[in-house]
């Protein structure tokens, strides 16, 4: 153990102690490391098995299968362009396509600043709002190329 702070192992386990069990709080615990870690290492990932009292596969097992769940490093934003049916034809594509341009990288990984890292994914469950991307943890819908760059900016600054 030594990996996530105190304050994150305390919040884990006070989760933990509503559900029957420890797995019940694997999916909230891996995010509460990731909300401090910025990833989930191996070492991380090792402390939550330890507090949750879980086999250590289990855990890396659950977090390789969520694609929200980062295993390597990622940008100060994450921005996640939903490229799936409604915002597709309703230019997810082209924003994703452009942010690609913008940035010089690809899905899954980040800009050399460390500022920006872009995923493509699929649907954000915000479909009646196409197209949509997120960052971080805000949404932004019903978007333009334009509106993208104005936003990219902001964050820049
Ligand atoms: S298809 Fe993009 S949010 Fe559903």
């Amino acid at each position: 153990m030594g990996n996530l702070s105190d304050s994150s192992i305390k919040e884990i386990k006070k989760i933990a102690e509503k559900y029957p069990t420890t797995e019940s709080a694997l999916l909230p615990a891996l995010y509460i490391a990731q909300r401090e870690k910025g990833w989930l290492a191996k070492e991380t990932m090792d402390d939550i098995a330890d507090v949750l009292e879980l086999p250590k596969v289990r855990v890396y097992g659950v977090a390789t299968f969520y694609t929200m769940y980062y295993k390597k490093p990622m940008g100060k934003y994450v921005i996640q362009v939903c490229t799936n049916v409604s915002c597709m034809i309703t230019g997810g594509e082209e924003i994703y396509e452009h942010l690609i341009k913008v940035f010089g990288i690809k899905s899954g990984e980040t800009t050399g600043d460390g500022l920006f890292s872009l995923l493509e994914v699929e649907c954000l469950g915000n479909c009646g709002n196409a197209p949509v991307m997120q960052i971080n943890e805000d949404f932004y819908e019903n978007l333009t190329i334009k509106v993208v760059d104005e936003i990219i900016a902001k964050l820049k600054k």
